[in-house]
């Protein structure tokens, strides 16, 4: 199989990330739930992995990354911690259903900052045309997962400082990929997955919070801290960290993570990008195809899409799943995304890549590209 869904899980992990799993597994009991040796090195694991991610993201309290189960756990509790019910929010028109759906849910007022992709200076117009006092939270994909395209968060962030309104960034697609300096932005909230560029397991996730920002729980239960008071405890982590963690997913991801900042991302984004230039070429050459790529390749990631004129989607990601290629075709949970391209009538083919693909592959998509759609 050549796996290009590395903006759904990157599927090739380190190796060292199954090793530290089963190292968890046959060594760790729980954090915070006693003194014993199991317990004590699960505390040692979560604090290691704690602390590196926040070095990674320049927070400066290692507490403040809160452990979840994915990005979208992490953006629910960022967004109704911060949007009340029928509150005012401003977001992107590049956004997931891990961010509309909450949105929708708590009956909120939605203003969608529309602009071309790939043209971050018109995204910054439209979101400075709607962020206001008043707004109770502006939400953010650094990198669209349907497009890869890099929006200008730094520049949103001082908008949103200027106005006093916080931010929440959906780092999704971008953390193990680009940097993301949570002091410099100054984001209330920064949300990402484990096991995507951080290359954890599925069933990781961070929360990166910022200082002061009050948080609300979605889940309550024992922490293992305050067991007497039954309201949840009012510091970070514990407050948003009720229940077992997930020690096994922790350790790994530690082992990820390292993996990252031992290769560095400005290795990682740049291998990214050369494969993704390398794709849009070759697919450019194929007559029918409309692929959505930056000229520039400044404001794209690791991710491209392509539509195939008159065609739904599903039928190109399904010839290549047949050549033993694996690429997530239709709308990637992200309709609003691609309401904004105008590819919500049939949805795009996306191909994703890791620091793992090769050019080679790449070439071989190409031809399976072509020979799906000849005798599709
Ligand atoms: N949001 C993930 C994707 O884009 C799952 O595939």
């Amino acid at each position: 199989m050549i796996y290009l869904d590395s903006a759904a899980t990157t599927f090739q992990k380190p190796v060292g990330v199954a090793a530290a799993m089963w190292d968890a597994l046959a060594s760790m009991s729980s954090p915070g739930r006693g003194g014993y040796a199991a317990a004590m090195r699960a505390a040692d694991a979560a604090f290691q992995c704690r602390s590196e991610l926040a070095e990674l993201f320049h927070l400066p309290n290692p507490e403040r990354v809160v452990f979840t189960m994915n990005a979208t756990h992490g953006l629910n509790i960022a967004i109704k911690s911060l949007v009340p019910p029928g509150g005012r929010a401003v977001i992107s028109g590049y956004e997931h259903n891990a961010v509309t759906r909450p949105l929708t849910a708590l009956g909120a007022a939605v203003s969608v900052a529309e602009s071309p992709m790939f043209q971050p200076e018109a995204a910054l117009e439209a979101f400075w045309r709607l962020i206001a006092p008043g707004v109770d939270a502006v939400v953010c994909n650094h990198v669209s997962n349907v497009f890869g395209y890099v929006q200008p968060v730094e520049k949103i962030a001082a908008l949103c400082r200027r106005a006093g309104v916080p931010l929440i960034v959906d780092a999704s697609q971008s953390a193990g990929v680009l940097p993301l300096d949570m002091e410099a932005l100054g984001a209330a909230f920064v949300a990402m997955p484990g096991h995507k560029g951080l290359y954890g397991p599925q069933g990781t996730g961070v929360l990166l919070c910022r200082e002061g920002v009050p948080v609300k729980t979605v889940l309550e239960g024992g922490t293992g801290s305050a067991s007497v008071q039954q309201e949840m405890p009012d510091f970070l982590p514990d407050r948003l960290e009720a229940g077992t963690h997930n020690m096994p997913g922790i350790a790994g991801l530690l082992a990820g993570v390292r993996y990252v900042r031992g290769r560095g991302l400005d290795k990682i984004l740049d291998r990214e990008r050369r494969l993704i230039r390398l794709a849009a070429q070759e697919l450019e050459k194929i007559p029918g195809l409309r692929v959505y790529a930056d000229p520039s390749g400044e404001h794209q990631t690791g991710v491209l899409s392509v539509s195939v004129e008159g065609q739904e989607a599903e039928r190109l990601g399904t010839a290549l799943s047949e050549r033993g290629i694996a690429v997530r075709a239709g709308l990637h949970c992200a309709p609003l995304a691609h309401r904004s391209a105008g590819t919500l009538d049939t949805g795009t083919v996306r191909i994703s890549v890791s620091d793992f693909n090769t050019p080679e592959e790449i070439i071989r998509l190409a031809s399976a590209v072509r020979s799906g759609l000849e005798r599709a």
